[in-house]
């Protein structure tokens, strides 16, 4: 089946300004209207300004991050109701600069995962492994204890996933390598199969992203992996015609 979204994450980069010339940029594309979904993961600052130009229109946007509590004393920190205030769908979780920078555990994403779900969020969890650790041949079993912290908070009863799962090989990440078809495929089967041990139909539903250094020249081998359902898109989505172009292969 074709890839059914691309995100772009755009981390910690660009003003106001920025964000408008990129949301208009992708509005004025008239990318197929919901295939693939097209989500912006702006920096917080810009939430404002992406939700006001893409008002009534087919894009989705969502936060790079949230606090597990609902509220209070936490500075600095923003919490899923104020996520969902600004019109966010979904929210990055657990994203490696995350994980390696501000030493986020399993147990704070599991938190993290928790509290999206119940600001009505849609959580997109990123996990992946490093050089080491694929080098040590550990892959699996890190993606193993990444995945099956998340996996209890899987809603069995409902026909759809209640969350978004990014396969992001630490080492794929900004550096211009991206993950070859094959290895990324044989991840995503993986992660696709601990998930099929709780529910084979949520498993064949659940929408498992690959983010590592797509681009415009490899986004099409990519997503014609049969368990590649679209892109999490770094470097690249800051380039609104290179963003375009990796859209357009998911088309
Ligand atoms: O969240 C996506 C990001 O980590 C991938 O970055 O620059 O390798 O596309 P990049």
């Amino acid at each position: 089946m074709r890839p059914t979204m691309v995100a772009g994450n755009w981390k910690m980069n660009g003003l106001s300004a920025d964000a408008v010339h990129l949301t208009q940029a992708i509005l004025h594309a008239e990318l197929e209207p919901m295939r693939p979904e097209v989500v912006i993961f702006p920096p917080f600052t810009l939430l404002h300004a992406v939700s006001q130009e893409a008002k009534s229109s087919a894009l989705r946007w969502g936060g790079q991050n949230l606090f597990w509590e609902a509220s209070g004393a936490y500075t600095g920190e923003i919490s899923g109701a104020m996520l969902r205030d600004m019109g966010c769908r979904y929210v990055l979780i657990g994203h490696s600069e995350r994980r390696q920078i501000f030493a986020e555990s399993d147990v704070q994403v599991t938190q993290k995962v928790k509290a999206a779900l119940l600001s009505g969020l849609i959580p997109v969890v990123c996990v992946g492994e490093t050089e080491a650790e694929r080098a040590q041949g550990a892959t699996e079993a890190v993606l193993y204890r990444q995945v099956e912290a998340i996996l209890p908070l899987l809603n069995l009863e409902a026909s759809q996933p209640n969350m978004i799962i990014a396969y992001e090989p630490i080492w794929a990440i900004g550096t211009g390598l991206s993950a070859s078809p094959e290895q990324a495929q044989a991840v995503h089967a993986f992660i696709r199969g601990l998930v099929a041990a709780y529910s084979a139909q949520l498993a064949k539903r659940l929408l498992v992203l690959y983010g590592g250094s797509v681009k415009g020249n490899n986004a099409a081998a990519l997503f014609d992996q049969a368990d590649i359902d679209g892109g999490l898109v770094g470097g690249a989505s800051l380039q609104a015609g290179e963003f375009i172009q990796i859209c357009r292969a998911a088309e």
